[in-house]
């Protein structure tokens, strides 16, 4: 099932989409909410790390990696290598975001994994890890037989969509999540802060819908076959 509309005005669409979220992200927590770090007295600034490198890994590379397969004009040999860098990329920072979210925990006296936020983050990044490995082994080294890798590749990009879809809705939550603390902490709910989260949640979603736009319409006919032509 492919969308009969060309991918590539879309990717562009999610390019700009992705960085005006990361603008948005890094204005939020650099401007409003005092700034990032690794450590210091105020833990805070170790919370604020969380939300950044969550959207600029799993949400923002995770989304590109997920298009260049129809974004690039490139052999299919070298988009691959691009799209399990990019994912490796996602996965990594993806995983230090959580752990800057449990150091902040430890660091300031408060319970771990006691939100459906945080039991769907820990299932989305184990979950993305299994299909990171799962598509390293069989597609690219050592790769499974020709039989495995066309079987395996409906259930790739059904599963990956399923996981991304999955992170960008607790993406959402989270943001939700901070901007109810703050609100119940004083923050005016109609002030500029909160509107600018709300704002960057809206924009996280729409990445994510222009993401799997792109996936499913077509790709720009190059000299070779992509990977999959239809799901
Ligand atoms: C897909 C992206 C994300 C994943 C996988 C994720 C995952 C997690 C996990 C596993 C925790 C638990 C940490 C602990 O218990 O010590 C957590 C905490 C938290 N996250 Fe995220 N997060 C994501 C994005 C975001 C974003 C964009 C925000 C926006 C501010 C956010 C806000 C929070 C908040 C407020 C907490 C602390 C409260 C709680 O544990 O629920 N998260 N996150």
């Amino acid at each position: 099932m492919a969308l009969k509309v060309p991918a590539l005005p879309l990717t562009f669409v999610v390019h700009t989409l992705g960085i005006v979220g990361l603008v948005l992200v890094l204005v939020w927590n650099i401007h409003f909410r005092g700034g990032l770090a690794w450590e210091a007295a105020n833990k805070n600034l170790i919370f604020n790390l969380h939300p950044v490198l969550m959207f600029l890994g799993l949400i923002f590379l995770g989304g590109e990696a997920i298009v260049s397969y129809k974004a690039l004009p490139f052999r299919k040999e070298v988009k691959k290598v691009i799209h399990l860098v990019l994912h490796a990329l996602a996965l990594g920072l993806g995983i230090i975001g959580i752990y800057l979210a449990f150091k902040n925990h430890n660091e300031s006296g408060i319970a771990n994994l006691y939100s459906l936020h945080s039991w769907i983050g820990i299932g989305v990044i184990c979950l993305y890890g299994i299909q990171w490995i799962y598509g390293f082994v069989t597609f690219f080294y050592p790769g499974g037989s020709p039989a495995l890798r066309s079987e395996s590749i409906p259930w790739h990009v059904v599963f990956g969509i399923t996981v991304y879809l999955l992170a960008v809705g607790n993406a959402s939550l989270g943001f939700l999540e901070k901007v109810t603390f703050l609100e119940n902490s004083g923050l005016d709910k109609f002030g500029t802060e909160a509107f600018l989260v709300n704002f960057t949640a809206i924009i996280t979603v729409l990445f994510g819908v222009f993401v799997i736009f792109s996936v499913l319409s077509e790709a720009p006919t190059v000299e070779d076959d992509n990977s999959y032509s239809a799901i």
